[in-house]
């Protein structure tokens, strides 16, 4: 791109920046940033973007830093602006295609932190396969009222416990006010620390990258080593993304009891990658792998309470010890066994079981079938009290819906919250259904009432809510046939989602849509495959 007189205009715009000959003719290190002002888990990417600058040049090479977008989840979650968030993946990942591709630059560190810019970054290296390595945002710290440590989620479930009447006006500032305490992204075992852990164990970041928070100087640490790994290696994102790692992915989500947007999101990196990928892996692993933390949203403790007990490493070394990881390649050169076997545990403070004393035999996600989901539905599984539910279907045609319908006290006790028309096409979108599940648990009907959509969950999520029900409502799927107080059966134990009723193929298109929202419409696959928008 920079060599020859024929490319002497391109060169004329490098020094137009100040480029000298030398910096010209090394090696051009793409740093795309997903930073902004929106949002928290973006907010402290500006600062590492410089370590890994400096990291580039120190391992001889030029970085070039570009920025992308990114939707905060945390701020459009119950809203119409939450049908962006799922679509803002596909434009992440287009987006740094098209700027290294355009470009020809030689490498890319990628640098994320909210939900989708993971997960899209990483589409983009499969694409792309020109030797890369992630960086994260690294997590919040949580905040604390009354004595324990909350996170965004509470603040969510206190909205729901001020409806009831559960707390008061002055309790909901003070939880909003405590909740979040600094820059990072959502402090429990939320989508993006998932994410983050599953990008760590595939090897496409170095040790560490996961847990460090956004906040430790550790940050700048691994920026910068990023910044000279990805001149030195000679491994390829498609070298990294083979079957074997989307096998230790699952397997780290079924121990840790991650987030139900994994099965999406991995399912879409592999599809970028050219790794067939199902969303029945996700049920086979997680039938085999015992969970060995209890991490937020269901259980207690945050990703800062991991690190100290030794970070994403600590549970490969016990799921290891079972044989349940494969020897995969790392960004480093490194072997994921090498990393396991320099790991010391800190004894002084441990939140991982041993395998023998697990919190659960088997891993925190189940995929249910029936004639409400043919091709397949998601369950979190990790904390969860109740595997069994039967009642009556109430209908909702979309999420606010739904949550008005909880607001004004309108759910009882056994129903079963169906919500339709929020899926891929339908939404469009795929929303996220936070606002509602908190508010149910809020109001105290989180044990006792199921959900059930075809849209998807925030991280956040917990309790007995079963999500991305394929096929969507909107190209008629059963769910779109279903009536009020038709019976609904969710069996985990068996992965069975059945309804009692005679359900037909009966697409309920709805409503118009414009600008990327119909682009999105138009060309995105089901949940199932990954909800992904390239063929
Ligand atoms: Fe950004 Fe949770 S909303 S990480």
């Amino acid at each position: 791109m920079f060599k020859g007189e024929d490319r002497a205009p391109a060169r004329a715009f490098l020094r137009a920046m100040g480029l000298s000959d030398d910096q010209i003719y090394r090696r051009m290190v793409a740093v795309s940033n997903t930073w902004n002002e929106i949002t928290p888990c973006q907010s402290s990417l500006k600062r590492v973007s410089e370590s890994v600058k400096k990291g580039v040049v120190a391992g001889g090479g030029t970085p070039v830093e570009f920025g992308t977008i990114t939707v905060s989840d945390g701020i459009s979650m119950g809203t119409e602006g939450m049908k962006y968030s799922l679509v803002s993946r596909e434009i992440i990942a287009d987006s740094i295609e098209a700027v290294v591709r355009a470009h020809k630059y030689d490498c890319l560190v990628g640098l994320g932190g909210c939900d989708k810019t993971i997960p899209g970054t990483l589409m983009a290296m499969a694409r792309l396969n020109v030797p890369s390595v992630f960086v994260y945002a690294g997590s919040m710290l949580p905040g604390s009222h009354g004595g324990r440590d909350i996170t965004i989620q509470d603040v969510y479930e206190a909205v729901g416990a001020y409806q009831s009447g559960k707390i008061f006006k002055p309790e909901l500032e003070e939880i909003e006010r405590a909740a979040c305490p600094g820059a990072g992204t959502c402090a429990g075992l939320f989508t993006a620390n998932t994410m983050a852990s599953l990008t760590e164990v595939m090897g496409m970041s170095l040790e560490g990258d996961a847990s460090t928070s956004a906040v430790s100087s550790g940050r700048e640490e691994i920026g910068s080593k990023a910044g000279q790994t990805v001149l030195g290696t000679e491994i390829l994102p498609r070298d990294i993304f083979t079957w074997e790692a989307f096998e230790n992915a699952i397997t780290l989500d079924a121990a840790m009891g991650g987030s139900t947007n994994a099965v999406l999101h991995l399912i879409a990196i592999a599809h970028e990658a050219a790794v067939k990928l199902s969303i029945d892996d996700f049920d086979r692993i997680s039938r085999k792998v015992p969970q060995l933390v209890s991490m937020k949203p269901g259980g207690e403790h945050v990703m800062f309470d991991l690190h100290k007990s030794g970070g994403v490493t600590a549970v490969l070394k016990q799921l290891n010890r079972r044989n349940l990881l494969h020897n995969t390649v790392t960004v480093s050169g490194e072997h994921l066994f090498e990393r396991i076997e320099r790991y010391r545990q800190n004894v002084s403070y441990n939140i991982v079981r041993d395998l023998n004393t697990p919190i659960s035999h088997h891993g925190g996600i189940a995929i249910l079938k029936g004639n409400l989901a043919p091709e397949g539905a998601v369950v979190k599984t990790a904390n969860l009290k109740k595997l069994y539910h039967k009642g009556p279907a109430r209908v909702f045609e979309c999420e606010e819906d739904a949550f008005n319908a909880v607001k004004n006290d309108s759910i009882k006790e056994n129903d079963v919250v169906i919500i339709r028309n929020e899926g891929p096409k339908g939404g469009p979108g795929m929303r996220e259904m936070l606002a509602v599940t908190a508010a149910l648990v809020g109001k105290g009907l989180g044990e006792k009432v199921a959900l059930v959509t075809d849209g998807r969950f925030s991280g956040a999520t917990h309790g007995l809510m079963v999500g991305h029900v394929s096929p969507e409502a909107y190209v008629g799927g059963p769910i779109a046939s279903l009536c009020d107080g038709d019976s609904v059966m969710i069996d985990v134990g068996n992965r069975a989602i059945v309804a009692s009723a005679n359900l037909r193929n009966l697409p309920s298109k709805k409503g118009q849509v414009s600008g990327v929202l119909s682009k999105y419409r138009s060309m995105v696959s089901s949940a199932s495959n990954g909800a992904v928008t390239t063929g």
